[in-house]
């Protein structure tokens, strides 16, 4: 079975959050699984950058409004982990088309943060390829019978297959993130190639805008998301972010997936992390504490709790909340390690506090991938108050870690972490803590909970470990994509 992946974003060349290290591993899994998945991806400075043997294999000459483009092939460098089938050896496509890739900033955003004013042409031709690939008018003799898209940047990728008479593949659409839709005026159909009679609410058209996304969620003949109850979630609102009608006409053909864990987060062997440990010494987690307090100019202080937390300083992210109790999460007392970047305020913000609180509070505003590492295995309790989550690594991360986590109770969060309550410390499925209703007060009501939890020494080591012995593994996943590619086919 081949399948074609599209996505914007691929771990270790180029990522921005999860779906970079979700396009990665699941491929890598569906590999293992003894499927043909190839990964298209646009030809970022990162990402030329960063493959070796990249081999011309098709063109693609001007075709208004896209400017001329080149086709490469190659593999996925080996970040030193991951094996004979690991994510290594995964074959990509690679889209060489400077006017559109090659620019300094972020994939989507220019240096100061605002989108790129060209992002329906640069996606439009992301989505254009991948349908190109995914027909009979592909120039390659590797044809897909699956395609398989990935949040807006490839939502057209169904759309042109639909306009499409030949022969095709099916396409599944899979939803990382509703809040990010990819509109556009509506003339952007027309300039994309794509029929005006597409511009219908049977179709492209959003609220008077063109949706990249829209076109992925009528179009496809499957739409997945990356956990059950967001799957859920979506089809009402306020979640659904305008989408929920459609969804919800399409109940039947929407299914949620939780994502599993790449195999470099594993504290037994992360290069990462001060000092390795696994479920059977946990006592050496200490020192991984000692190593982020020291980094970081925060006290050494063996018992007294220390929060982290990493991620997009975004709305979605919830750390506004955190900000608004941070003084009185140090008078527990209690300590706080923040990575993260985004919403230029919060960073000020938070960046401030940690000034004034110095040595209780610590904030690093970038991104950094070693210290998102140390931060979850020196940490003693990871939070994440997202106000929604279509699944979430980080607590996932967490669990692995021995750092039980602090979770609002919405989509991903809710089917991966099992909240501390003695039912499920008796049959040994608590992991973590769970708040309802996005409230100052409940997140620190739940901080609190879990600072008492500490101090349990014995509770807290059932909890780190259950969450230690759990399984994130990509297997099960990649086995619940096969059988929608198997579905589709039939
Ligand atoms: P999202 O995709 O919504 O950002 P996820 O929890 O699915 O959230 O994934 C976020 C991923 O990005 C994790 O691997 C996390 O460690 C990483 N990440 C986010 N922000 C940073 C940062 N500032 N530095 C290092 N890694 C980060
Ligand atoms: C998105 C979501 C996150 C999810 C990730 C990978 O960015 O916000 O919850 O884990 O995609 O699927």
């Amino acid at each position: 079975l081949n399948v074609l992946f599209v996505t914007p974003e691929i771990y270790p060349l180029n990522k921005t959050g999860g779906l970079g290290d979700v396009s990665a591993a699941l491929p890598a899994a569906l590999r293992e699984l003894k499927l043909d998945a190839r990964v298209l991806i646009p030809g970022y400075p990162q990402v030329l950058a960063g493959l070796k043997n990249k081999q011309k294999i098709a063109e693609f000459p001007d075709q208004a409004p896209f400017p001329p483009s080149v086709l490469l092939s190659a593999k996925l460098p080996s970040d030193g982990c991951g094996g004979e089938n690991g994510p290594a050896r995964l074959p990509l496509f690679i889209i060489d088309c400077p006017v559109l890739f090659c620019r300094e900033g972020g994939p989507y955003t220019d240096t100061s943060g605002r989108s790129w004013t060209d992002n329906a042409l640069r996606f439009g031709l992301l989505s254009k390829i991948g349908a190109l690939l995914a027909s009979d008018a592909s120039p390659l003799f590797w044809r897909p019978q699956v395609v398989h898209c990935n949040d807006w940047q490839s939502g057209l990728v169904p759309a042109y297959l639909h306009f499409h008479s030949g022969e095709k593949a099916a396409s599944l659409m899979t939803i990382h993130n509703l809040a990010f839709q990819g509109t556009f005026p509506p003339d952007t159909v027309a300039e994309l190639g794509l029929p005006t009679e597409s511009f219908d609410m049977n179709g492209l058209e959003y609220y008077g805008s063109m949706s990249f996304l829209k076109g992925g969620l009528y179009y496809a003949n499957h739409v997945s998301t990356v956990s059950p109850t967001y799957a859920r979630e979506i089809q009402t609102e306020p979640l659904g972010f305008g989408m929920e009608g459609l969804l919800a006409a399409r109940h039947e053909h929407i299914s949620g997936i939780v994502n599993g864990i790449a195999s470099e987060w594993n504290p037994s062997t992360d290069p990462h992390i001060a000092r390795n440990y696994a479920i059977t010494n946990l006592a050496a987690k200490a020192d991984n504490k000692i190593a982020l307090q020291q980094l970081l100019g925060l006290r050494i202080e063996a018992d007294t709790p220390l929060f982290g937390a990493v991620g997009r300083f975004t709305h979605q992210k919830g750390y506004d909340l955190l900000l608004k109790i941070a003084p009185q999460i140090a008078d527990l007392p209690a300590q706080l390690a923040i990575l993260g970047s985004g919403d230029a305020i919060l960073e000020q913000e938070l960046a401030r506090i940690a000034k004034n609180r110095s040595g209780t509070i610590a904030v690093r505003i970038g991104f950094d991938e070693k210290l998102a590492h140390l931060i979850e295995a020196g940490a003693d309790s990871f939070l994440m108050p997202s106000r929604f989550e279509p699944c979430g690594l980080n607590q996932m991360y967490s669990q692995r870690y021995g750092t039980p986590p602090l979770v609002h109770a919405t989509g991903g969060l809710c089917d991966t972490v099992v909240d501390c309550a003695p039912a499920t410390l008796t049959d040994r499925s608590a992991s973590g803590f769970l708040f309802n209703d996005m409230t100052s007060g409940n997140l620190l009501g739940a901080i609190r909970r879990t600072v008492d939890t500490y101090h349990d020494k014995t509770v807290w080591r059932q909890l780190m470990r259950n969450g230690m012995a759990k399984d994130f593994s990509w297997r099960a996943s990649a086995e619940a994509y096969r059988k929608i590619y198997l579905s589709l086919l039939s």
